[in-house]
């Protein structure tokens, strides 16, 4: 990811209710209040920004995934498959152990545990609407990235 890639990458996260944002008055500690670019990837087709993912790194050997969003009219083409591996290829490059996801999309968490073999180890209350708005939690997912 590249600075000039940020603003097409806010536009796709925000088509999923997924865009980071400021910390404010009414919402003092959101969900995702930045993008880190050194940890950021984006996907083209035909010259244009389709996907975006990154990741935040906690310690030498614990990850969090951050920010997967495919353009809703390249959904199921593969793009995701790629973003994700692209980010886990990574993180097992810099001796990353443990990734952590959380994610509240039902469809999301069986693609993580059926493509990637993520198990689910428990749930986490949202701060404030954000992705699903009917959803009032997140599903926490691991990967252990010695055993794939
Ligand atoms: C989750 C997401 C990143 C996956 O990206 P994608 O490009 O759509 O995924 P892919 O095409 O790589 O893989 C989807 C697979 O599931 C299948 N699939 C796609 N949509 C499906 C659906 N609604 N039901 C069942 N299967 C589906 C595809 O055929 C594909 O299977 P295959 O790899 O065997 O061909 C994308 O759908 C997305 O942006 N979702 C909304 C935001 C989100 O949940 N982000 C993750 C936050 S943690």
């Amino acid at each position: 990811m590249l600075e000039g890639d940020v603003p097409a990458c806010m536009a796709i996260l925000e088509m999923w209710n997924m865009a980071p944002r400021q910390a404010s008055e009414d919402n003092p500690d959101p969900e995702r209040s930045s993008i880190d670019i050194a940890n950021g990837f984006v996907a083209e087709a035909g010259g244009r920004i389709v996907g975006t993912c990154g990741y935040i790194v906690h310690n030498p050997g614990l990850a969090e995934t951050a920010s997967l969003a495919v353009d809703p009219s390249f959904k199921g083409g593969g793009v995701g498959y790629l973003l994700q591996k692209a980010r886990l290829d990574e993180m097992r490059l810099r001796g990353i152990r443990i990734v952590r996801t959380e994610t509240d999309r039902p469809d999301t968490i069986r693609w993580y545990v059926e493509k990637f073999g993520y198990r689910i180890v428990g749930t986490n209350p949202k701060k404030h609407d954000f992705s699903l708005p009917d959803a009032d939690h997140w599903t926490v997912l691991e990967l252990d990235l010695a055993s794939t």
